[in-house]
């Protein structure tokens, strides 16, 4: 009923490790063998909408946030009576990246995470057809807060985020980000309109670069722009999802911000990486981006997304 996967494993997507563990309740429910050999198979997310990454080593199974790599929970299998039980299970307590509930909801999504994403029931007929069946069995999970399935990220300590309507270059941030490609030499789209306002040095000053690689970020000064910097990111060309885009556009807000910091500002504002020539749905990108920037420790106070049309704006309206 479900498509053929191959077991995970830790090297298949990025994977920080667990911090600061806090023990749980295991769960109670016994695992039958079978049931066990999907679990050891893992879960590798392949598209954008789903949260987690999913592996097994020896009796451990590691749970992974999908966009930031952050590792949530590890759960140790012990052989009981009848199959398999958790024997051990705990969660990050690190509440800088991750919002954690009570004990007792941790064990309760622990335990839907593992069936919801290793032991996926086939989806009824009449669920909609366009939606994956992950996110099919996500939705329909019954009595349990869609905030707790998709557990947030703390935002207090991170950047304020808004969205604004119009052009990047006239905005008076201290830092824009150029969705550049990996050459730097300039192009179409947002990064035709930098260096047209920003003026012929920035150009010459590209050329000195040494171009960049797609997922990375490289600083300049802004020139004849009204901003004092011009962060240079490289998105990922939109090829369906299975190519590694998502994890090379976070890449792309969590670099951006990296740079960003190292010279010090403080307000930072993001065109919609990727999704104009590179071909990126902007509903996921939009998603990546907020999320990403969210997660990622950062000096920057304020963060300023920029919808130069509207299905930009609609997209990040729905977020923010
Ligand atoms: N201000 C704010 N946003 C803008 C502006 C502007 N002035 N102009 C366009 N956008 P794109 P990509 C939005 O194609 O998809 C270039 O040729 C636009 O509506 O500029 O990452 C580079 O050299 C869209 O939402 O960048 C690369 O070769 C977003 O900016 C390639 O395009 C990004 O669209 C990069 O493609």
């Amino acid at each position: 009923m479900t498509e053929e996967r191959r077991t995970a494993c830790r090297d298949d997507w990025e994977a920080h490790q667990l911090t600061m563990p806090e023990p749980i309740p295991p769960p109670a429910r016994v695992w039958t063998s079978d049931v066990m050999d999907e679990i050891r198979r893992g879960y590798v997310p392949h598209i954008m909408d789903e949260k987690w990454f999913i592996f097994m080593e020896g009796d451990r199974l590691f749970l992974h946030r999908s966009w930031t790599g952050l590792g949530v929970y590890e759960a140790t299998f012990t052989a009981a009576d009848g199959g398999f039980v958790i024997g051990s299970a705990v969660v990050t307590g690190d509440r800088t990246q991750y919002k954690r509930s009570s004990d007792q909801d941790e064990s309760l999504i622990l335990e839907t995470i593992i069936t919801g994403h290793l032991l996926r029931e086939p989806p009824s007929a009449s669920e909609p057809a366009d939606k994956s069946p992950h996110l099919r069995w996500e939705l329909s999970v019954p009595n349990i807060p869609r905030e707790m399935f998709f557990p947030q990220v703390v935002e207090a300590a991170g950047p304020e985020l808004s969205l604004v309507v119009g052009d990047i270059t006239e905005l008076p941030v201290d830092a824009i980000v150029n969705a550049a490609n990996s050459t730097l030499l300039g192009g179409g789209g947002v990064d035709g309109a930098i260096h047209r306002a920003a003026g012929p040095e920035l150009l010459e000053h590209c050329r000195t670069l040494g171009g960049c690689e797609t997922g990375q970020a490289k600083i300049t000064p802004g020139f004849d722009l009204a901003a004092r910097w011009v962060i240079h990111t490289v998105g990922p060309v939109w090829g369906g999802g299975g190519l590694g885009e998502p994890e090379l556009l976070a890449s792309c807000y969590r670099e951006s911000l990296a740079r960003a910091d190292e010279v010090g500002v403080a307000t930072v504002a993001f065109p919609g990486i990727s999704t104009g020539v590179y071909g990126y749905p902007i509903e996921a990108a939009a998603a990546i981006a907020v999320e990403t920037v969210r997660a990622t420790r950062t000096n920057v106070t304020e963060v300023r997304f920029v919808a130069f049309n509207q299905a930009t704006y609609d997209a990040y309206s729905a977020l923010l």
